[in-house]
Parts: structure tokens; C-alpha cells; sequence
């Protein structure tokens, strides 16, 4: 008697237990499948599993979220496969991390989203992950596993999914003149345009490192066809001044600058990219500079001499750029009032613009790595031959071959004609002396 009262109390209490979720679920029979209403009876409560990494690792569900998703369609098996009807569950399987079991599953996303994963496999965030960076973003980080919308719901407004992770920039960004047209709705002058938001520029899943000096210029011009003209109507060889400045460096006045010597090959016409290849040019550049006081001009001479590797055909030179210091700024683009026009502000003898100069190799990824170099680089008759065609009179270079030429800039542009020819011209000499 008193055995089945007590078994009766503890049917009944499981009942319940069982019914509490079940009476919440109620609402949603319509919108979620019967199927996956078992799975939520359990995975609707506060249940918890401790990995192996002493993590507790939540396991509850919010039923409201994955009735909103668009995968509410294909079940919660749709993407658990390893959990059969008819097998024991739960399995208790040890699972050693989160991370390790985000990976595993992020995997059948691939299965239905084909085109998605191969964009996916070929940007940085990929070539991070497999190099087993836990910080880098797998299909769950950017569009989470159980809440996902449709794209016009989460069409990114409010900086999700890429300021999860790029805070600074996001920041940047918002304050921006995009950052800034976007939070009014994109309504420029009584019309609607669309201004960029990160994915607009980077691409959502082929998402590239920075490493081509001409990074995303297109992509600029593919929004501001008339900016050519514009810039054409004041600044002379205004085509290779956008090769040579990066639109942030007048655009977003407030940023601090230098020149990077990118090393190129010209025969690829890419970047350098370590490698085992180069690894003579890896190391001499590792270890040419043993006092850490940046790359001096006779260093950078001996560093550029022989860079032939392998028997491979190579041209190795430095491309030069005057570009932003730090990733963040060029991000702060401001509106064309604010931009830098004046000549000077470059043209001039220890113009600000030229005393910060590193040089670059890439990572196998991609990424720019750099390395310090003096300033003095840029004006020394022994590098001219490395540094190839870069050239800003007044600011680089021998002073006094720039004299004629910094005056006439300076002094206005009463002369374009003449020192366009004089530009020209010490161009192709620069070009001669380089071969
Ligand atoms: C679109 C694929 C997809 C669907 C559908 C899906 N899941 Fe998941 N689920 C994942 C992924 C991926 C993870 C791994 C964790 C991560 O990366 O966020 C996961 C993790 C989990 C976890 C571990 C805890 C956690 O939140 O990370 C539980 C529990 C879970 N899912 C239950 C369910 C249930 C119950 C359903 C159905 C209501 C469901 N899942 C539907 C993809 C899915
Ligand atoms: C009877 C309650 C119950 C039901 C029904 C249930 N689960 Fe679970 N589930 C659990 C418990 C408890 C755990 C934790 C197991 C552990 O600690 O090892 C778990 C763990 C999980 C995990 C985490 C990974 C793992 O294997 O430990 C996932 C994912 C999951 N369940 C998905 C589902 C899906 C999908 C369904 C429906 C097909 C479902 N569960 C049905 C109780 C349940
Ligand atoms: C770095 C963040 C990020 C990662 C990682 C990511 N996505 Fe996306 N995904 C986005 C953004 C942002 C969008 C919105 C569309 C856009 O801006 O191009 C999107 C859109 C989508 C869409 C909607 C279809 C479309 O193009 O309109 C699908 C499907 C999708 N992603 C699947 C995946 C899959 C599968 C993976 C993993 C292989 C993945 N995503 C990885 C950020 C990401
Ligand atoms: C079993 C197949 C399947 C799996 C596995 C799957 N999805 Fe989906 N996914 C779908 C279907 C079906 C849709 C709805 C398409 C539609 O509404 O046009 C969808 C839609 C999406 C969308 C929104 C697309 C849009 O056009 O707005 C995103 C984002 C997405 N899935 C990401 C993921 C991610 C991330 C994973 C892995 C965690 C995943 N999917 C796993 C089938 C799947
Ligand atoms: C208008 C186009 C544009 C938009 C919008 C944009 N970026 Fe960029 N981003 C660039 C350019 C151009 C560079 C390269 C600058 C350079 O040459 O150093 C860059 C560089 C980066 C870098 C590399 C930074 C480094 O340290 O070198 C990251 C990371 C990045 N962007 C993320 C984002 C994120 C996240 C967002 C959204 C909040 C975003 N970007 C929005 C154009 C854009
Ligand atoms: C889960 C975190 C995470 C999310 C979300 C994320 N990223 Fe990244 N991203 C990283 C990490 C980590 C790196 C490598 C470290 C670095 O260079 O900042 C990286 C690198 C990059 C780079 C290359 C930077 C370089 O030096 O060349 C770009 C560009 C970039 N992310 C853009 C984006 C965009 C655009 C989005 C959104 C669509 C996004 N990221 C979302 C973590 C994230
Ligand atoms: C998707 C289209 C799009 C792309 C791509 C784009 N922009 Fe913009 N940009 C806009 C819109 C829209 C505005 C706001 C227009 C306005 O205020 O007249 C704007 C404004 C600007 C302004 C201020 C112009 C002014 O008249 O004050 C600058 C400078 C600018 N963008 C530079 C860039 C740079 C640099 C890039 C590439 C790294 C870029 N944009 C990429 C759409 C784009
Ligand atoms: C040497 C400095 C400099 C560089 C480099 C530069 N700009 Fe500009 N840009 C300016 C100035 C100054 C103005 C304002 C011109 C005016 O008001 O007539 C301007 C104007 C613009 C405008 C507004 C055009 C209009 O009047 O509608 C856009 C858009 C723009 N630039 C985009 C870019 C992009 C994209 C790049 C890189 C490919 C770039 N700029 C590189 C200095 C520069
Ligand atoms: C933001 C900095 C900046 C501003 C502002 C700027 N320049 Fe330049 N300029 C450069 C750089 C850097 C080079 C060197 C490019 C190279 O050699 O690759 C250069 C090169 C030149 C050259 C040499 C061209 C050649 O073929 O060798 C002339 C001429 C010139 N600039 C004129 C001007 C004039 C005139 C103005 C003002 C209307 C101006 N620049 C504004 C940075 C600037």
C-alpha cells in the first residue's frame, strides 16, 4: 500500500514534470512540427551538460525563437542527424568544448547551403579556422543555429553579426558618413541610397584579408562613378594618385599615416606571400634589422639584393602607398568637406605624411604583416633603387631635384602643364634606374 501510494506520487509527478512544458508548447502546435515538440518537451527547460572543459553548457531552446526560423521547416533532425529516432537518447556522449562541438556541427550546414560554404572556404575567417583560430567566425557565430531569419529580417542594420567580433571598427564605422546615412534610413537628399554596410565592402563569406594595395577601390568606384571626375577637376594624374594614396588617407582627416613598402612581385604581379619559396627573404628581413629601429636604407638595400628564390622567375620591388596606420581609421570616412586637398599637406619637405614607413610581407593568409623602416628610406640615394617608381616630390626623395617641382605645386596651379611634364619625366628616369 504504501509502496504503490508512493509510486503513484512519483507517476503523477512525472506526469506533470512531463505536462509543464508541454501545456507552454501548446501555443506553438501550429507553427512547430510534431517531432520536434518531443525534442522541445525536454529542451525547452533549464537542462545543462558539463563538458570536458568543466564548461556548463546550457541546452535549453527557445521555442518562441525557432518557430520565428526559417529553419522551423526542416525539424531539429533537419541539421541533428546524429540523433536517430529509435536510438537511446540522450547518448551522454562526452563532447570535449563548445567550440569543438560547434565545429562538428556547423558541418551540415554545408549540406543544404552548398554555395554558402564553398564563398565560406575561400575567405580569411576559413583559412583562420583551419588553422585552428577558435576566435574566428563559423556559419553559427555570424547567424547563430536556432534564431536564424530570413535575410530581409536581419538585413544588418544595427551592426550584427560582423561587430560581435570587430568592435573597434564598428565604431568607426557608425560614425561614418556610410554608418551615418544608413541610420537615417539611407534617405541622401530626399532619396533613397543605399549606403555600405561591412558585408556590402567585404562580401559576407568570400570575406578576403586586406593584402592587394588597390584593396576595394573598385568596389568604391562601383558606388562613386562620378568621384573620377571630381578628383580629375583638382588634383593632377589624379588616376595614379588613387593608386598611390588610399581614399581613407584624404578622407578620413583625422587618421594618422604611413607609407607602406609592400614587397610585389612583379612577374606575378601579387603581392610576396611568405612561403617556403622565399624563405631566404623571410629571414633576411627577420633578421636584417637586429637593433629594432626600423629597417635603415642600407638595410633595405642588402634585404633587396637577391631576392631570387629557387630558380623561380621573380621580380621582387617595393610598391609604395601612402595609406592609414591602423585598420580602424579607414573606416572613418568623413563627408568630402572635411578632405584632405591641399597639396602641401604632402608635397613638403618632412611632411608628416612620410615619416611613418613600415614594409609589408603577406601571410600565407593574406594578411599584411609588417616591419618598421626608418623614414629616411624614402629620401636616400640608396634605396631609390628598391623603393622603384615611388615617388612624391618634396616629400620623398632628393630635395633638391624636387625644388622646381615643390614650387610649382606649391605655389598653386598656375603650372599643371609644367610640372605634369616635369612629373613625367623624372617618372620614366625613376623607372630606368629601377630596371
Ligand atoms: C539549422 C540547423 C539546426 C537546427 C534546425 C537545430 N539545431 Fe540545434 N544546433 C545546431 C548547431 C550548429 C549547434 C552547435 C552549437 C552552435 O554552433 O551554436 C546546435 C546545438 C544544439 C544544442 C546544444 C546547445 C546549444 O544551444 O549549443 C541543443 C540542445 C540543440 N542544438 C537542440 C536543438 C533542438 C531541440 C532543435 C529543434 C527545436 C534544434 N537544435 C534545431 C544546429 C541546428
Ligand atoms: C527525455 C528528454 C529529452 C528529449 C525528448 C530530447 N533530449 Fe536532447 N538531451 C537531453 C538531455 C538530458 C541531454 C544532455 C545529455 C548529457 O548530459 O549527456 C540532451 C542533449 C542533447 C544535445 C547536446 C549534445 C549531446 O548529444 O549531448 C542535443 C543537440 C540534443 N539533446 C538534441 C535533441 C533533439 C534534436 C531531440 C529531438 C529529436 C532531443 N534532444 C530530445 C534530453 C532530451
Ligand atoms: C562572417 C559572418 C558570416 C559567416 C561566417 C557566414 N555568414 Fe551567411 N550571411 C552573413 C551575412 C551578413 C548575410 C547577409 C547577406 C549579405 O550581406 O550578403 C548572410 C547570408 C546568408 C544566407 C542568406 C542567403 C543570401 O545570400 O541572401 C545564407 C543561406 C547563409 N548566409 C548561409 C551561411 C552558411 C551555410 C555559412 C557557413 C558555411 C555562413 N552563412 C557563414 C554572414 C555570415
Ligand atoms: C536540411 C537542410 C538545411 C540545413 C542542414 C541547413 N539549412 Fe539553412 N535553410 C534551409 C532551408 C530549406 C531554408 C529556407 C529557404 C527559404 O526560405 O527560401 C534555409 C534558410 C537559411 C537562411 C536564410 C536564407 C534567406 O534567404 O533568408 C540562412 C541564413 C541559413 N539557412 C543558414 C543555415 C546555417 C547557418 C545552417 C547550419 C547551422 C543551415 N542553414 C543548415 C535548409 C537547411
Ligand atoms: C565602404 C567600404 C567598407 C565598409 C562599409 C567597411 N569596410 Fe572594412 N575595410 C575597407 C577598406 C578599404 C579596408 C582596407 C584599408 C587599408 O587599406 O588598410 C578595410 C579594412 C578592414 C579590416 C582590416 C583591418 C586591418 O587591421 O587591417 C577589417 C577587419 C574590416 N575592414 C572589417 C569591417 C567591418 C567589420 C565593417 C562593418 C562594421 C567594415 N569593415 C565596413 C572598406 C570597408
Ligand atoms: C566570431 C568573430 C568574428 C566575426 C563575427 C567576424 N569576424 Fe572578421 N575576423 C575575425 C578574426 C579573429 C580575424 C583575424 C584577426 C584580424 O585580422 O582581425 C578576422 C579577420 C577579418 C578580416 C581580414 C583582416 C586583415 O587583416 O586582412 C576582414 C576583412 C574581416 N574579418 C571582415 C569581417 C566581416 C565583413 C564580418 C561580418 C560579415 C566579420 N569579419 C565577422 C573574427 C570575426
Ligand atoms: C553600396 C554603394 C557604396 C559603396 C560600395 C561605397 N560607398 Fe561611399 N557612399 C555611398 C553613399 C550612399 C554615400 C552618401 C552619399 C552622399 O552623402 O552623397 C557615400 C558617401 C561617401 C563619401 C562622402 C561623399 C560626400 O559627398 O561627402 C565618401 C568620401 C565615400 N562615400 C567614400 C567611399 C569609399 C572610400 C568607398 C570604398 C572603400 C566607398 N565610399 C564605397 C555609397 C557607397
Ligand atoms: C589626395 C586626396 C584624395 C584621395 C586620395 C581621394 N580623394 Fe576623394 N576627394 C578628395 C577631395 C579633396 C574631395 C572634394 C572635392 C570637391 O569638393 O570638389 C573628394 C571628393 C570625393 C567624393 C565626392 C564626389 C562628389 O563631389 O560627389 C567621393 C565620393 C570621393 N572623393 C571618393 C573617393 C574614393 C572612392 C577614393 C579612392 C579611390 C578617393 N576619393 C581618393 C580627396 C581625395
Ligand atoms: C594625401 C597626400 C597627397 C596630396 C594631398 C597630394 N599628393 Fe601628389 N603625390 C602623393 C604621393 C604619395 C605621390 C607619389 C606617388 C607615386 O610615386 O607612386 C604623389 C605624386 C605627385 C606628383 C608626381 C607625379 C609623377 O608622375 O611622378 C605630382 C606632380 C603631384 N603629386 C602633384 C600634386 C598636386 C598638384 C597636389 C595638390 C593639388 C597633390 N599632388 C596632392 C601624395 C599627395
Amino acid at each position: 500500500m504504501k509502496t504503490g501510494l508512493t509510486l503513484g506520487s512519483l507517476l503523477l509527478a512525472i506526469a506533470l514534470l512531463g505536462m509543464a512544458p508541454a501545456a507552454s508548447l501548446a501555443d506553438h502546435h501550429e507553427e512547430v512540427t510534431n517531432p520536434d515538440l518531443k525534442c522541445l518537451k525536454c529542451h525547452s527547460r533549464n537542462l545543462k551538460k558539463t563538458l570536458e572543459d568543466g564548461e556548463k553548457m546550457s541546452l535549453k531552446i527557445e521555442v518562441a525563437d525557432f518557430e520565428k526560423s526559417v529553419h522551423r521547416v526542416i525539424g531539429c533532425t533537419g541539421c541533428h542527424r546524429d540523433i536517430v529516432k529509435g536510438e537511446k537518447h540522450p547518448s551522454r556522449e562526452p563532447i570535449a568544448s563548445r567550440r569543438a562541438y560547434s565545429l562538428k556541427h556547423n558541418q551540415t550546414c554545408s549540406q543544404c547551403h552548398e554555395d554558402h560554404d564553398a564563398d565560406f572556404e575561400k575567405s580569411i575567417h576559413a583559412s583562420l579556422v583551419r588553422d585552428g583560430n577558435d576566435e574566428a567566425p563559423l556559419c553559427s557565430d555570424c547567424h547563430t543555429s536556432h534564431k536564424i531569419q530570413p535575410r530581409t529580417d536581419f538585413e544588418p542594420v544595427n551592426g550584427e553579426p560582423c561587430s560581435k567580433c570587430h568592435v573597434d571598427i564598428n565604431e568607426a564605422y557608425a560614425q561614418s558618413v556610410h554608418g551615418g546615412a544608413r541610420s537615417e534610413g539611407n534617405q541622401i537628399r530626399g532619396k533613397f541610397i543605399k549606403a555600405p554596410y561591412c558585408s556590402d565592402c567585404h562580401e559576407a563569406h568570400e570575406v578576403l584579408a586586406v593584402s592587394s594595395a588597390d584593396y576595394l577601390v573598385e568596389t568604391c568606384m562601383s558606388c562613386h562613378e562620378v568621384a573620377k571626375l571630381a578628383h580629375e577637376q583638382w588634383l593632377p594624374n589624379a588616376a595614379m594618385h588613387m593608386k598611390s594614396v588610399g581614399c581613407a588617407v584624404c578622407h578620413a582627416p583625422e587618421a594618422e599615416l604611413r607609407v607602406n613598402l609592400q614587397l610585389f612581385d612583379r612577374i606575378k604581379q601579387a603581392p610576396v606571400r611568405r612561403s617556403e619559396e622565399n624563405i631566404t627573404l623571410q629571414n633576411k628581413l627577420a633578421e636584417i634589422d637586429p637593433n629594432g629601429n626600423g629597417l635603415d636604407p642600407v638595410e633595405l638595400w642588402k634585404m633587396m639584393l637577391n631576392t631570387d628564390e629557387g630558380g623561380q622567375p621573380s621580380d621582387i620591388k617595393l610598391r609604395g602607398r601612402l595609406e592609414v596606420a591602423n585598420g580602424v581609421d579607414a573606416h572613418r570616412l568623413a563627408d568630402h568637406s572635411e578632405a584632405i586637398r591641399s597639396c602641401e599637406s604632402c608635397h613638403q619637405a618632412n611632411a608628416e605624411a612620410f615619416q611613418n614607413v613600415t614594409v609589408s610581407i603577406n601571410r600565407p593568409d593574406g594578411r599584411k604583416e609588417s616591419y618598421k623602416a626608418d623614414s629616411k628610406v624614402l629620401s636616400s640615394p640608396i634605396s631609390v633603387d628598391s623603393i622603384g617608381g615611388f615617388y612624391a616630390p618634396g616629400g620623398t626623395r632628393i630635395r633638391w631635384l624636387d625644388a622646381l617641382l615643390v614650387l610649382a605645386i606649391v605655389g598653386g596651379l598656375a603650372v599643371p602643364v609644367g610640372h605634369f611634364a616635369l612629373g613625367k619625366y623624372l617618372r620614366r628616369k625613376n623607372g630606368n634606374k629601377s630596371k
